[in-house]
C-alpha cells in the first residue's frame, strides 16, 4: 500500500550517500528506502511501489544504465533519476533514451536533489493522467457479441467507422442499430464533432423538412424566427436518420439532392447552404420491398446503402446472450461475478422479439425482483417457461410419434406377433405392451 508521502528509492553502492540522501529527503517530506545493490533494489521494488528512484551508475552487481529498463517495466509512471559523472552528457542522454526522466550530475547538491525529485514526480503525475486519457480515448468496443454473425457485422462496422460512405443499418427493433451507429461515430475520425440523430417516423412531412433543413423567418405561420436545420448542426459530424423507411416520399426527393451535392436550402430561403456530414441511416423495414411497392425511392436506396449492415435478431445468435447479459448486468451494477447456468439457459431459450432492448429490460426487472440476491429463474416470471416448455414438449411429442410409428411398422412386418416384434426392435414384450397401451390412450 502506498503511503500519503511520496516513496523514493535511492540506489547507490556508497552507504554514506544513501544515508545522506535518505536523511535529507525524509526531512523534505518523502518516505525513503535505500539499496546498495541492484539485487537489493529488485527485492524492494517487487515488494512495493515507489514514486521515484534515484539511481547511481556503477553498482557491485551491474550498471544503473542496464537497470533502467527493468525499473520502467516495474513502474511505468515511476520517476527515474540517473546520477551521472560530472559533465558526462553522453551518459545522461543515453539514460533518458532508455527511459530515465531526469539526471543529476555529481557532485550532487542537495538543493538540486530536492528540485529534481519534485519535478520528476510531477512528470509521473502527468504520465498517469495522459495514460488515463489514452485509455479513455482508446477505441473501445462495447460487447456486441462474438457470434460469427456479429463478428462479421463488427468487421464492416470497423471499416465503416473510417469511411465516409453512407451506411445503412437494418435490423429488428431493439437489435442495437442506434447503439451501433453511435459506436461507428465515436470510433471514426469525426468523433470530435456532433452525432445528430433524427427520427423520421416521429416527424412527418413539413415538420421533418423543417427540422432537417431549417427555415427562414416567415417561411410558414409558426416560423417566427430563422432556424438552423439539423443538417447544419451535423456539419463536420455524423447524421443518423433513424427509421428512414418512414420518411415521406416528398422529403425523400429533397433529401436525395442533399446527398448528391451536399447542398440544401432552408425552407423559405433561396440561398444554397453546404453541410459536410457523414450519413448513417437505420431502419427495421425491408427497404427493397418498400421500394418495390413504390413507398421508397430506389435511387435514394442505392445512395444510402453503399455499406449495408444487418444486425441479426438476438434469437439467431443465442451464443451472444451470455456475453450481453454479463455486460448489461455490469452496467446495471449487478454485484455477483457469475450468472447461474439455469438463468442463462432460460434466457437462451426465449425468442426475444424485442431483442437487446427487451433483454436489458428483463434483466433490470429481475434485479428488482431478486432484491440484491443472485439471479435465479423465478426472477424472470412469464418469460420463458411457456416458450421453453412448449418447445421441449414438442420435441418429446415428436420422439413419441417416431417411436410409435416404428413399433407399428415392425408389428406390421411381423404380422402382428408381439414376441417377434420385441425381438426385432431389441426391447422387451412388456415395453411393446406399455407403448401400445399409451398409444391407444392417446388416440382414444
Ligand atoms: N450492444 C449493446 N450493448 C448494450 N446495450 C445494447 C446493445 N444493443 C442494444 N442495447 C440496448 O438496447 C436498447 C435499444 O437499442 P437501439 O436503440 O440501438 O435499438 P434499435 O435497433 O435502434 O431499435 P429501434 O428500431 O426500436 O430504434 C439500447 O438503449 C440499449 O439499452
Ligand atoms: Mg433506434
Amino acid at each position: 500500500m502506498k503511503t500519503a508521502r511520496p516513496g523514493i528509492l535511492v540506489i547507490d553502492d556508497e552507504t554514506a550517500i544513501c544515508e545522506l540522501f535518505s536523511r535529507f529527503l525524509t526531512d523534505s517530506g518523502f518516505e525513503v528506502k535505500t539499496a546498495v545493490s541492484l539485487a537489493e533494489a529488485r527485492a524492494l521494488i517487487t515488494a512495493r511501489s515507489f514514486d521515484a528512484v534515484i539511481l547511481d551508475q556503477f553498482l557491485a552487481d551491474g550498471t544503473g544504465m542496464d537497470f533502467i529498463g527493468e525499473l520502467r517495466t516495474a513502474g511505468p509512471d515511476m520517476a527515474i533519476i540517473m546520477i551521472t559523472g560530472h559533465g558526462d552528457i553522453p551518459l545522461a542522454v543515453e539514460a533518458m533514451q532508455r527511459g530515465a526522466d531526469n539526471f543529476l550530475a555529481k557532485p550532487v547538491r542537495l538543493s538540486d536533489l530536492k528540485v529534481i525529485v519534485q519535478k520528476s514526480l510531477e512528470v509521473g503525475v502527468l504520465k498517469r493522467t495522459s495514460r488515463a486519457c489514452q485509455v479513455l480515448g482508446a477505441r473501445t468496443r462495447p460487447d456486441f457479441g462474438s457470434s460469427p454473425a456479429m463478428r462479421s457485422v463488427m468487421e464492416v462496422a470497423g471499416l465503416a467507422s473510417d469511411s465516409e460512405a453512407p451506411l445503412l443499418i437494418t435490423g429488428e427493433t431493439g437489435a442495437g442499430k442506434g447503439v451501433l451507429a453511435r459506436w461507428i461515430h465515436d470510433n471514426g475520425n469525426r468523433s470530435a464533432s456532433l452525432f445528430v440523430e433524427v427520427n423520421c417516423s416521429a416527424l412527418r412531412g413539413e415538420l421533418l423538412a423543417s427540422e432537417l433543413f431549417g427555415h427562414a423567418r416567415g417561411a410558414f405561420t409558426s416560423a417566427v424566427q430563422d432556424r438552423q436545420g439539423l443538417l447544419d448542426v451535423a456539419n463536420g459530424g455524423t447524421l443518423l436518420l433513424d427509421e428512414i423507411g418512414d420518411m415521406d416520399i416528398a422529403i425523400q426527393a429533397q433529401f436525395l439532392k442533399v446527398i448528391e451535392d451536399k447542398t440544401y436550402r432552408r425552407l423559405g430561403e433561396v440561398k444554397e447552404r453546404k453541410s459536410n456530414f457523414r450519413l448513417i441511416c437505420a431502419t427495421n423495414k425491408d427497404l427493397e420491398a418498400e421500394a418495390a411497392q413504390g413507398r421508397f425511392r430506389k435511387d435514394l436506396l442505392y445512395r444510402i446503402q453503399v455499406l449495408p449492415v444487418r444486425i441479426p435478431p438476438l434469437r439467431e445468435r443465442c451464443d451472444d446472450i451470455p456475453g450481453l447479459v454479463r455486460q448489461l448486468l455490469a452496467f446495471l451494477n449487478y454485484q455477483y461475478r457469475d450468472v447461474d447456468r439455469s438463468v442463462l439457459s432460460l434466457l437462451e431459450s426465449y425468442p426475444w422479439p424485442g431483442n437487446v432492448r427487451e433483454l436489458r429490460n428483463v434483466l433490470e426487472r429481475a434485479m428488482l425482483l431478486s432484491r440484491g440476491k443472485a439471479l435465479e429463474p423465478p426472477h424472470f416470471p412469464g418469460l420463458s417457461q411457456p416458450a421453453a416448455f412448449a418447445a421441449a414438449n414438442e420435441r418429446i411429442k415428436d420422439l413419441e410419434r417416431v417411436e410409435m410409428e416404428s413399433i407399428r411398422a415392425a408389428l406390421d412386418r411381423c404380422g402382428g406377433d408381439v414376441n417377434k416384434t420385441a425381438e426385432a426392435l431389441g426391447v422387451s414384450r412388456a415395453t411393446i405392451f406399455r407403448r401400445l397401451k399409451k398409444y391407444q390412450r392417446a388416440i382414444q
